[in-house]
């Protein structure tokens, strides 16, 4: 088992990865509660494969507990599913001394994330990321919100987890299309400030994707590991720093928005096609070398995932796109910071190109 810490003070926590780690989840988790009782929130897919075997390890360290299966999808991160959790939660009897077992993907985390952020004022929450994409990046730094009719994630509360326990096996029993989307996260850390790492991915991305496990831990908890730095230096991303996640994500937005933030484009999809359009579009500028750009589409590329507005399937044109931009909740100022880059690893934030050369880089 790897062990990490997010530094944040009094509020630090630690991160747990290992395979098979469930299987020993209540011994991590006792030494935490104040009442031997805990309650256990997941979607329908995740508790017919792991909601037994986290039960049983609770249970063999004498903690009770109870559980609410919530439908799996985005749809779930809504009003009406906050409503339901936070009722069932007091319901349960919830004590602000409690701890919540968030099991399941991002969204499962998000929103129990911010159920507790609320409910009582305020419980404490335990990450159990079963997805890729959960388990290298939304776990862990705090963020946690709902959607609404106006947008994605624009109601929340910056909560952090008191624990996050990583079982990267779980990821066997993963679809192939989300241990892909979830990677594409990955190969963030490596083009936001770790060309080692970006490289490292070229060479065992393909053997991630088929299963290797050796390649999977490493990249875990390499991605955690970078993650908490950043997450350590700017919690609440009030300067530049924690803003570098974002690389890919204001192109890829404007993607997810066009394909109706729908099964047609996953999140971490969009991602991809988002991470080249904005090497590209640096090249284009000429601060990034165009050969750096060809490198990100090609590696995207050769693990079948989105790389370009065609193979992300949005043929709309470049005014369009950028409108979606325009609503980002990233603007200040009536500007969009953009994450760019001067090449592999070497990304930053700026606010020096307006949405008019966005868009006619988008038409060219
Ligand atoms: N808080 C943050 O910092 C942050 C960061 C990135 C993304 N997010 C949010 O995360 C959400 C997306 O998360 P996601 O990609 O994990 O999607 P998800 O939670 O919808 O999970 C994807 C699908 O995989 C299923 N699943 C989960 N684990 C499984 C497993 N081990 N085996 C089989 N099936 C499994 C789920 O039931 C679901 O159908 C979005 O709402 C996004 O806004 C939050
Ligand atoms: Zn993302």
């Amino acid at each position: 088992m790897e062990k990490l810490t997010v530094e944040l003070g009094s509020r630090s926590y630690p991160i747990l990865i290992g395979d098979g780690l469930l299987e020993e989840i209540g011994r991590h988790v006792a030494p935490l509660l104040k009442r031997p009782r805990t309650m256990i929130v997941t979607d329908s897919h995740v508790a017919d494969h792991y909601l037994r075997r986290v039960g049983t390890a609770l249970g063999n360290e004498g903690i009770s507990f109870s559980s609410f299966v919530l439908e799996p999808g985005e749809s779930t991160k809504s009003w009406a599913g906050l409503a339901r959790l936070t009722e069932w939660l007091i319901g349960e009897g919830v004590e602000r001394s409690d701890h919540v077992i968030a099991l399941g993907g991002g969204v499962i985390g998000d929103l129990v994330g911010f159920a507790c952020s609320i409910v009582k004022r305020g419980c404490h929450f335990i990450q159990v990321p079963t997805t890729l994409l959960a388990q290298v990046d939304s776990s862990v730094g705090g963020k946690t919100a709902i959607n609404v009719p106006a947008g994605k994630n624009l109601i929340g509360a910056f909560h952090q987890p008191a624990l996050v326990v990583i079982d990267p096996a779980t990821l066997e029993t993963l679809p192939r299309r989300e241990l892909g989307a979830g990677y594409a996260e990955v190969v963030k850390y490596g083009l936001i400030d770790d060309a080692d790492f970006f490289a490292w991915c070229e060479a065992n991305g393909a053997a991630l994707l088929a299963g290797d496990s050796a390649a999977r831990r490493k990249a875990i908890a390499h991605s955690v590991a970078a993650k908490a730095r950043i997450v350590a230096a700017d919690e609440r991303e009030t300067q530049d720093i924690r803003a570098l996640l974002n690389l890919g994500h204001s192109f890829g937005h404007a993607l997810e928005a066009e394909t109706g933030y729908s099964d047609r484009l996953l999140h971490g999809e969009a991602v991809a096609a988002g991470m080249v359009l904005a090497h590209r579009f640096s090249a284009a500028n000429g601060i990034c070398p165009a050969g750096d750009a060809e490198r990100v589409r090609a590696h995207l590329a050769s693990v079948d995932l989105p790389h370009s507005l065609a193979s992300a399937g949005v043929n709309s044109d470049g005014k369009a796109l950028a409108a979606h931009m325009a609503h980002d909740k990233k603007v200040r100022g009536g500007k969009l910071p953009l994450i760019l880059t001067r090449g592999i690893g070497q990304s930053f934030v700026t606010e020096d190109y307006g949405l008019d050369a966005v868009a006619a880089f988008l038409d060219g």
